[in-house]
């Protein structure tokens, strides 16, 4: 017997600035899956998730409703987490950065950075609003690229030529705020020397943490050599106050991967967990971040690098997955292709998307594209088509002719045979966030059942009674390849194996696929799962294209 694994698990925090789309729900659904199967495994999980709820665009948007920033980031805590519960996602704690445990952690963590000798003070000059009185990111300032005259270009590089520079080198430089033009003001900034971590960085990046394609990509960077890292901002900013400092704080990108620490000491105290144990340099449990392939600096060299001075744990590793396409293109308004996840699930069953995406899903950083056309097909096709087909065709006459109890005997145990041993190849799909390669199994033992009951022929048989116990050998076989898939799935599809579970009267653990269920009582068949329509999806672009917003 294996030992039980201990592991925390997390997904990017999304931004408490606006509802989730289906973008995200890409991430959370790879996550929970992945969790689910763990537990399925008797691991335990602590999957903890939270609102990032941080940063100048929080505050900006919060001023435009005419709301604090509390009451806005509240109000979209609400929304998120009706969403992750309404596709399914299992979180055990969904907190926000904006807690005390949070600041506290931020405030300790910074003290050790700083008496470590990794922190430094410095002058810099950044764009300043006079008419707002605000300091500008770069993303708030627009105007001509100083290298091919673009217009209405960002600060920070050019869309048309790709340059690089300051948000002052923008020829005709203007505040996206107030329309004015910003001029260069200094202050004092707080500046982490990731450089000094440069080689602890190289070897920790070199054993295993990050797959393949993601180590090269580091590489690179840290070849080209660290910058040290700007952790402050100069108020009105909404955050955490630097400790000393009245009008400075933390950058947001330094709180945010500590509200993962923060979630998860709130939840020790929820549990009655020790939460220091879990975080100490030597912990045997494990820690997987799930996060997008724009995030990978963040959660693969800032972040290591603080825990590493604070001497705390470090990740296990760092999964890092593409980004969701809609029918080949970017999800874009215009195109009304942005599809919040409430559009969705106003239309449509989580459980198909999850099956989708996890279909689609590898542990590669590659996009997924979701194909309108071939998700309705698919789903239909194979879901409905294929496995709940299986119970409906063979449960009838188990529940008819047997009075509900499956037969004594398999029909064929070769074939049960190798429906269990692909356990453990499944199994290791899952492990490695091959979700795409465990459906593609599924799926092919799926089409042995069907040939198997086909072939068979229990509906031709059952016309003379004379058949009878050949019948519900046969059928009862059905029954238990179904049981056998519904267990693969399980992690994909919950509310489809919870109401396979109420059919075979049974709850399904991993290890259930050791064993076949024989003499046992099952219920009557009761719809699992309803075919996608082509007006649920028109409906759900509909409202993607504000018909119900
Ligand atoms: N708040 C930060 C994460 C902080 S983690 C300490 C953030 N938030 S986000 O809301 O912009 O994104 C949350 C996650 O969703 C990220 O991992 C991001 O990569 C992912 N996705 C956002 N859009 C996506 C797609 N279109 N497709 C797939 N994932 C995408 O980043
Ligand atoms: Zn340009």
């Amino acid at each position: 017997m294996n030992k039980k694994r201990q592991i925390i698990v997390t997904n990017a925090l999304p931004y408490a600035n606006s509802a989730l789309h289906l973008g995200h729900i890409l991430e959370y659904t790879q996550t929970d899956i992945w969790v689910r199967f763990q537990r399925m495994k008797k691991n335990d999980c602590f999957y903890m998730s939270a609102d990032d709820a941080h940063g100048t665009p929080i505050m900006l948007t919060a001023s435009q409703k005419g709301i604090s920033p509390e009451e806005h980031i509240h109000d979209v805590k609400k929304s998120h987490e009706a969403d992750f519960r309404d596709f399914l996602i299992s979180v055990d704690n969904y907190y926000s950065t904006h807690s005390s445990e949070n600041k506290e952690l931020c405030e300790s963590i910074f003290e050790v950075l700083k008496k470590n000798d990794h922190i430094e003070e410095r002058e810099i000059s950044q764009a300043f609003d006079s008419k707002e009185n605000i300091f500008l990111a770069d993303r708030y300032v627009k105007g001509t690229c100083p290298v091919c005259s673009a217009e209405n270009q960002y600060g920070d590089n050019c869309e048309i030529c790709g340059a690089t520079y300051k948000p002052l080198d923008l020829k005709n430089p203007i505040s996206v705020l107030s329309g004015e033009t910003p001029i260069e003001k200094e202050s004092k900034h707080y500046f982490f020397k990731l450089s000094n971590f440069s080689d602890f960085l190289k070897k920790w990046l070199s054993s295993g943490v990050v797959e393949e394609g993601i180590e090269n990509k580091l590489s690179e960077w840290l070849e080209e050599g660290l910058n040290d890292w700007d952790i402050s901002r100069d108020a009105p900013y909404f955050g955490f106050n630097i400790p000393g400092e009245s009008d400075k704080f933390f950058y947001v990108w330094l709180d945010a991967p500590i509200g993962y620490i923060a979630t998860f000491q709130n939840f020790c105290a929820k549990a009655n967990l020790d939460f220091k144990e879990f975080w100490k340099s030597d912990s045997p449990t494990e820690l997987y971040h799930f996060i997008g392939k724009d995030i990978i600096n963040f959660h693969a060299l800032f972040w290591p690098a603080m825990l590493k001075s604070a001497n705390m744990r470090l990740p296990t590793k760092i999964c890092v997955h593409g980004f969701v396409t809609i029918d080949g293109s970017k999800m874009s308004k215009s195109r009304g292709t942005f599809i919040l996840a409430r559009d969705y699930l106003n239309n449509l069953n989580p459980e198909y998307l999850r099956y989708y995406y996890a279909s689609k899903l590898s542990n590669s950083a590659e996009d997924i594209d979701l194909n309108l056309e071939d998700f309705v097909q698919k789903v239909n096709s194979d879901l409905v088509g294929k496995v709940v087909n299986l119970a409906s065709r063979c449960s009838k006459f188990i529940t008819k002719g047997n009075s509900g109890y499956l037969h004594s005997k398999l029909d064929d145990e070769v074939l049960w045979n190798k429906f269990s041993a692909a356990s453990v190849a499944i199994e290791n799909y899952y492990e490695n966030r091959s979700f795409s390669k465990a459906m593609r199994e599924i799926l092919s033992l799926t089409d042995l059942a069907n040939e198997y009951i086909s072939k068979k022929e229990p509906w031709r048989l059952n016309k003379d009674p004379k058949n009878k116990d050949k019948v519900i050998s046969i059928c009862s076989m059905g029954m238990n390849l179904f049981r056998l898939i519904i267990i693969y799935l399980k992690p994909v599809t919950p509310v489809l194996a919870e109401r396979s579970e109420l059919l075979l009267n049974e709850k399904l653990h991993w290890e259930s696929a050791q064993s076949p269920s024989i003499n046992h009582k099952i219920n009557e068949f009761e719809p699992l799962l309803h075919r996608i329509q082509k007006e649920d999806i028109k409906s759900m672009l509909d409202s993607a294209n504000g018909g119900s917003k």
